[in-house]
């Protein structure tokens, strides 16, 4: 991709009448000038109990903190603030099931109700202030009421995508030494269910700290349940002790509101810890600007909740700004790949949020499957979790936003918190490129040494400034924070991706520079999946890589080293795939394998993964030089 002939969107005018930020430039030159009071007074239209000494405190960077001194609880903002207003009476949520005739709806007042009955719970249960919750739901509202109600109460909570195996999410309670899980009896997915309680199950077997699950009924699928362990919610919400009100602890800005694992560079996971005061001061802000987010909206925002996405744009951002959020239970192809317009068009959805693997999938059934569904009420559509190739781009531009719609591309990431570099309405667009950093930030694009490379060259793309959203370190492993992303460049956020930048300043992101893979949006360690293999019999040794694929973005392949006696067969193949869906993931499922004699490693023994990818797509495997002769 150069930066030449690029194709550039302006916006309608219709869409820069209507916009919070007009005249952009102004705003970004304001912020530019000075980030800290730029943020203070984006937080000022948030409520705190207490006011903060100061915006930013750097003196222990990179630990740096903001909003010091002031006390606040993202509830407060997300909820309360909206009851003492006709906000009270407004959808807060429409949840509609995969069976589309299932529909909850809660007004903001209801969803309050939702959240003071689990916070109640968890307040008898013993969860207190710091306790960490683990929580591993499907796309149901009570994956809202249960983060909201962590919250309120000052509890930390994990929320483990409900695609992880019970090895995946014993490791992570364990980690986070969870002492209640909280969960449901199933999901669905196509039609079947997910046995996600049979997967809690196992997973406690090994966590010993695990002294309470809570099970939502969802599925209605038969369970068994540990007569002193296990609780029904429904049964929970009967007592007396759910009912009433539940004050929302006033607790210090830089309290912790959540931790959320994500894939690194080794198969250990990371847990990226947000706090209160910063991350509603983000969320809040890029939701508002980019999404252009009016009481008239009705926010869609695809993404699972058990990722940073769902946490940041599809619980609290849109409450955070008044806004009715939308959720669907299923999945973009069922029953028919039209579901998401039929939906669209019968809830009247305004700004619609995905990622470009959805797009690249429901681009191949064609047209007609969008362009019979009326999509007028349609205004802005958004793009997350990796490039989106120009033609997607197009295809999600003319025939979903039917050519009138700006598509909001936003870069960040589960560190970052909120968005990084993106666009607001009135700023052209292009496609392929996310944008501009957001309002207060700066990125660059440094070589090895740390120069910035000329306008065009591909580099390691940094971030200049603190943000508020920014996690505040890894939970229990601040070294690991402080050499994974400010090491390499002393003073400034390594991102992990390498990216371009052209001579409007947009950046053009090209992929991780390490050995995380996105998967259809969703990001992986190779080293986990490595794992995931090496614990199969057949399986000595492995590497997987990311190689270009049309609709996920990536594909993971591996290549192993079978024990001895072991030969490599179709069913062998279709074995280490189910055995890596079982022990890591089914969204970790290698799609390739190729079975070599030996790895190609360096001397210190360190796998050439720039060799592997040559041997799989074919090409020349170019300086074998610092290649083991052994
Ligand atoms: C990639 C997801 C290009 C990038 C919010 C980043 C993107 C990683 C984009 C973080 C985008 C995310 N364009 N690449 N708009 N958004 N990425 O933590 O490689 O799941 O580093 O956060 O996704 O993935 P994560």
């Amino acid at each position: 991709m150069t930066t030449d002939h690029q194709d550039v969107f302006e916006p309608p005018a219709e869409i820069v009448d209507r916009a919070r930020v007009k005249d952009w430039r102004a705003v970004e030159a304001r912020a530019a000038a000075d980030p800290q009071a730029y943020w203070a007074d984006q937080a000022s239209e948030l409520e705190w109990s207490k006011p903060w000494d100061k915006v930013l405190d750097d003196s222990a960077a990179p630990f740096y903190k903001w909003f010091t001194g002031a006390r606040t609880n993202i509830v407060t903002n997300a909820v309360d603030r909206h009851l003492s207003s006709a906000t009270r009476n407004k959808l807060a949520l429409i949840w509609v099931g995969e069976d589309t005739s299932k529909v909850r709806t809660f007004s903001y007042f209801s969803l309050n109700r939702e959240v003071e009955q689990m916070a109640n719970i968890l307040l008898s249960m013993g969860v207190g202030k710091g306790d960490v919750v683990t929580i591993y739901l499907p796309r149901i509202p009570e994956i809202f009421f249960a983060m909201l109600a962590c919250a309120k109460i000052g509890a930390v909570h994990s929320v483990i995508f409900a695609g992880y195996s019970a090895d995946a999410l014993s490791t992570r309670i364990d980690d986070s030494e969870s002492k209640l899980v909280i969960t449901a009896d199933g999901s669905w997915v196509n039609g079947k269910v997910f046995p996600l309680k049979k997967i809690v199950d196992d997973a406690v077997r090994y966590s010993p700290s695990v002294e309470n699950v809570v099970v939502v009924r969802n599925t209605g699928t038969e369970v068994t349940m540990d007569t002193v362990r296990d609780h029904w919610y429904h049964e929970l919400a009967r007592l007396p002790i759910a009912k009433g009100h539940c004050p929302t602890v006033q607790l210090d800005a830089e309290d912790p509101l959540f931790i959320l694992y994500t894939s690194g560079s080794t198969g250990k996971p990371k847990a990226i810890l947000h706090t209160h005061g910063g991350y509603q001061v983000g969320t809040y802000t890029t939701l508002k600007d980019s999404f252009d987010m009016k009481p008239e909206d009705r926010w869609w925002c695809t993404a699972d909740p058990g990722w940073i996405t769902g946490h940041s744009y599809l619980v609290y951002g849109p409450l955070l700004n008044g806004a009715t959020a939308f959720m669907f239970e299923g999945n973009p192809t069922y029953p028919y790949p039209d579901i998401w317009w039929q939906l669209v068009e019968h809830y009247g959805i305004t700004s619609f949020y995905t990622a470009p693997t959805a797009i690249r999938t429901l681009m191949r059934f064609g047209d007609a499957w969008v362009t019979k569904h009326d999509l007028s009420t349609l205004r802005l559509l958004g793009s997350v979790g990796e490039p989106i190739n120009p033609e997607a781009w197009r295809w999600f531009h003319r025939v979903v936003g039917g050519g009138r719609c700006p598509i909001i591309d936003t870069w960040w990431q589960t560190e970052t918190g909120m968005f990084q570099i993106t666009t607001v309405p009135s700023m052209p667009q292009k496609p392929g490129s996310a944008g501009r950093p957001v309002f207060g930030q700066q990125a660059a694009i440094l070589d090895e040494a740390g120069h910035e490379v000329p306008v065009g060259t591909e580099g390691f793309l940094v971030l200049k400034n603190p943000w508020p959203a920014m996690m505040r370190t890894l939970f229990k492993d601040p070294d690991r924070y402080r050499q994974a992303y400010w090491e390499k460049y002393p003073g400034v956020y390594l991102t992990g991706d390498s990216a371009r930048i052209d001579e409007d300043g947009y950046i053009w992101v090209i992929g991780r520079t390490d050995d995380v893979i996105k998967v259809s949006g969703h990001r992986l360690g190779t080293a986990e999946v490595e794992s995931a293999l090496v614990s199969h019999p057949a399986v000595v040794e492995a590497a997987a890589i990311g190689l270009p694929h049309e609709v996920k973005g990536n594909a993971i392949h591996c290549s192993v080293i079978l024990a001895n006696g072991v030969q490599p067969s179709r069913e062998l193949e279709e074995d280490l795939r189910n055995h890596v869906a079982e022990t890591l993931s089914p969204i970790a499922k290698p799609d390739s394998f190729d079975f070599p004699e030996k790895l190609p490693k360096t001397r210190s023994g360190k796998i050439m993964r720039r060799i592997l990818r040559a041997r799989a797509l074919g090409q020349d495997e170019g300086d074998l030089s610092t290649l083991e002769n052994s």
